[in-house]
Formats: C-alpha cells, sequence, structure tokens
C-alpha cells in the first residue's frame, strides 16, 4: 500500500486525479489535505467519500503541526501537491494569499516530508514559470524560468525550493509543468468553463485584449494520467513537461464553445486585457513521452464537447458556486471591463 498525502484535492485538477486514481487502483491510501478555500468542494469527490483507502482533512498546507500530525497518523511516505492558489487574474487583485500558500505552504510540505523521510515528493507545477513565448518555439525543461504574474512567480519560487531540497538534501523530488487544462469540475472563473457558463446564461463572453494571446490546452485526465506516471516512474530530481500540443488563440476557443451551444457571436465582447498578459503558451513534451511513454489519449474537438456538455448536465453544480462569492469576484474582475 503506498501512503499518499494528495494536497487540494478538493479542486479541479486534485479532484479529477483522486476519482481517477481511486477507480483504478487499490494500492493507493489517499489522504486529502485540502483548505476548502472558494476553489475546493467537496462535491467533487462523491465518486470516492466512501471508500476505505480514502480520508478528507479540512485544513492548511501552511499550518506545520497539523501537516506533521498527517504524516504521523496515516505513515505518509509519498506526497502529492497540488494545493495551490490557481487564478492569475486573482493574483492580481492581491498577491499575499498566493506566496503564502503557493510558496510557504509548499515550505512547510518540504520541511515535514524531510523530517518523515518520504520516498517521493512530486511537486505540481506549471508551464508559466517558463513567462510567455514569440510566435515561434515551445518551452522544454530546460527553458530558463522566467514568471510574470504573482501567481506564476510563486509557483516558480516553489519550483526553485523544491530544486533546492533535492540538491540539498537529497529529497527524492520530481515536479510536473503542464499547460492549461479544461474538463469537468474547473471552478467558473477559468476562461473555458466562464465562457459556457456566460453563454447558457446569456450574458457577455469578455475576451482580454485582442483574443490572440495563445494558450495550449489539455484534457484534465491527460494531465492526471501523466501525473500518476511521473509519481511512478519519473527519474528522481527531474522536471516533466506535460502537454497534448492543442494551441488555439483565445478567440477560437470562445467561437468554438459557441458554436457547440448554438449561440451567436455577438455575445462576445472585447475588454481591457490582463495587466502583463502572456502572449503565448506551448509545451514541448518529448522528454515525458520518450522517457515514460506517456502520450495524451483525449481529441480535444471531442474533449472540448463533452466538456461542455459536463457543465451542461452539471448545472446544479455551478449553479451553486456562481451564487456566492464567486458574484464578488466577479463584479471586482469585470465590471471596469465589460460594457454589455
Ligand atoms: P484549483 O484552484 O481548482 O484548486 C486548488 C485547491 O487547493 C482547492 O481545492 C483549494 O481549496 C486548495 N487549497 C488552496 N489553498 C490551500 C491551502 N493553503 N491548504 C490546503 N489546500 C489549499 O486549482 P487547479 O486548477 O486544480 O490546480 C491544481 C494545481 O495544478 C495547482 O498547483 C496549479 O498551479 C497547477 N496547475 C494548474 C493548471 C490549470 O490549468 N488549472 C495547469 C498546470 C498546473
Ligand atoms: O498554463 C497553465 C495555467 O493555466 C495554470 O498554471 C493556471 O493555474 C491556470 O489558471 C491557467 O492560467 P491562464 O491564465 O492561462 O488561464 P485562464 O483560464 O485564466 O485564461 C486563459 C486565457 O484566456 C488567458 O490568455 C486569459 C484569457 N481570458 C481569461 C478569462 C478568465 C480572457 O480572455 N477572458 C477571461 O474572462
Amino acid at each position: 500500500m503506498k501512503n499518499i498525502l494528495v494536497t487540494g484535492g478538493a479542486g479541479f485538477i486534485g479532484s479529477n486525479y483522486i476519482n481517477t486514481v481511486l477507480s483504478q487502483r487499490d494500492d493507493y491510501f489517499i489522504v486529502n489535505l485540502d483548505k476548502l478555500t472558494y476553489a475546493g468542494n467537496l462535491e467533487n469527490l462523491k465518486p470516492v467519500e466512501n471508500k476505505k483507502n480514502y480520508v478528507f482533512v479540512k485544513g492548511d498546507i501552511c499550518n506545520r503541526e497539523l501537516v506533521e500530525y498527517i504524516f504521523e497518523r496515516y505513515k505518509i511516505k509519498y506526497v502529492i501537491n497540488f494545493a495551490a492558489e490557481s487564478h492569475v487574474d486573482r493574483s492580481i487583485l492581491g498577491s499575499a494569499i498566493f506566496y503564502q500558500t503557493n510558496v510557504i505552504g509548499t515550505n512547510v510540505l518540504l520541511e515535514t516530508a524531510r523530517q518523515y523521510q518520504v520516498e517521493k515528493f512530486l511537486q505540481v507545477s506549471t508551464d508559466e514559470v517558463y513567462g510567455s513565448l514569440g510566435a515561434t518555439g515551445l518551452f522544454t525543461e530546460s527553458t530558463p524560468i522566467s514568471p510574470n504574474s504573482p501567481y506564476s512567480s510563486s509557483k516558480a519560487g516553489a519550483d526553485m525550493m523544491v530544486q533546492a531540497f533535492y540538491h540539498t538534501y537529497g529529497m527524492p523530488v520530481v515536479t510536473t509543468r503542464c499547460s492549461n487544462n479544461y474538463g469537468p469540475l474547473q471552478f467558473p472563473e477559468k476562461l473555458i468553463p466562464l465562457m459556457i457558463i456566460n453563454a447558457l446564461n446569456n450574458k457577455k463572453l469578455p475576451v482580454y485584449g485582442d483574443g490572440m494571446n495563445v494558450r495550449d490546452w489539455i484534457y484534465v485526465i491527460d494531465h492526471n494520467i501523466a501525473i500518476d506516471k511521473v509519481f511512478n516512474e519519473g527519474r528522481t530530481g527531474e522536471v516533466y513537461n506535460i502537454g497534448a500540443s492543442n494551441e488555439k488563440p483565445n478567440i477560437e476557443i470562445v467561437k468554438l464553445v459557441l458554436s457547440i451551444l448554438g449561440k451567436g457571436e455577438d455575445l462576445i465582447e472585447y475588454v481591457k486585457d490582463r495587466p502583463g498578459h502572456d502572449r503565448r503558451y506551448a509545451i514541448d513534451s518529448t522528454k515525458i513521452q520518450s522517457e515514460l511513454g506517456w502520450k495524451p489519449k483525449f481529441s480535444f474537438d471531442e474533449a472540448i464537447k463533452q466538456t461542455v456538455e459536463w457543465y451542461l448536465s452539471n448545472k446544479e453544480w455551478w449553479g451553486r458556486i456562481i451564487s456566492g462569492e464567486y458574484q464578488k469576484y466577479y463584479s471586482d474582475q469585470y465590471s471596469g471591463r465589460i460594457k454589455g
């Protein structure tokens, strides 16, 4: 049995990870430590909540006493760190919590993992640590780290700390850096669910700048299969990029969502750009493909339709979310931007 501390497992990617791996493996015992911020939602974990090899603990990764208790009580030997403040726009509105959770929280996990001599510490990172690309080229694992937003700089700080624990203490760490995820259970602040939900509500679709910023999209299950592969087979001390080679300008994504939903493009509104907006991300995932034999399974055209279908079939899930704190966030983020 592998006793694994999964942090941030009530969020979008973490909950998809837990649901996927626990449907396939009975040799994992997962303790999910999640603070249940605005982005954490226990409804996401319905498929596993009664499993014997799953435990949920509500708490903060910055709380050393609690983290030590979990290591001791559940004999933790593995850590997969998903927990983070994850939204770039929120980091622009206020950065402190990003450095608290993403940097200090990772430090608490690393120190405790060192104390309890873990066998593997997987840091879930992002391609945003590499900064922005021009019109050509791809991020490889040797692209210099050059983050531009408070969010990405906090993730980069954590990545460097993880590497330092490897070099200094020989801690068995491994880091993944993935591109933009989409799929079920994604919080509606992110581009794809925001556009789906606004379109369903006949609200304006706010496209930043000229809509030509490029993101490289991957279905969340493909990301999670890759994480599990790196967790089990990745080489200690290494970084693995994860991506599915689906580069799209934002406006293309927005128009695609509208066409799947049968809605008109008159809902689109170009709005004031995100400050410091990275122009283009694109991942070279040759390393994980050639070393570990991973490759994406889901085609973008199919998986985006399934994602839209999921939001159509789960209106209660997102209806509850957008009726709470989200309204205030939406107004802080968009009221100075959207005219219509
Ligand atoms: P999310 O915002 O949906 O979920 C984050 C989860 O972490 C939530 O459940 C939240 O409650 C929890 N959390 C936040 N602060 C915490 C704290 N102090 N202690 C314990 N739990 C805390 O994020 P996501 O999109 O699922 O991203 C998960 C990870 O993947 C993050 O580390 C993110 O940087 C990384 N990542 C995301 C993407 C993407 O496209 N979403 C791509 C690459 C990497
Ligand atoms: O690349 C990986 C990263 O992808 C992750 O590390 C982050 O956690 C995740 O949030 C995501 O960051 P982005 O900033 O790329 O994702 P977001 O969905 O916020 O925005 C995608 C693009 O769409 C970006 O160019 C900004 C644009 N956008 C976004 C929103 C929310 C708009 O044009 N309008 C919007 O309302």
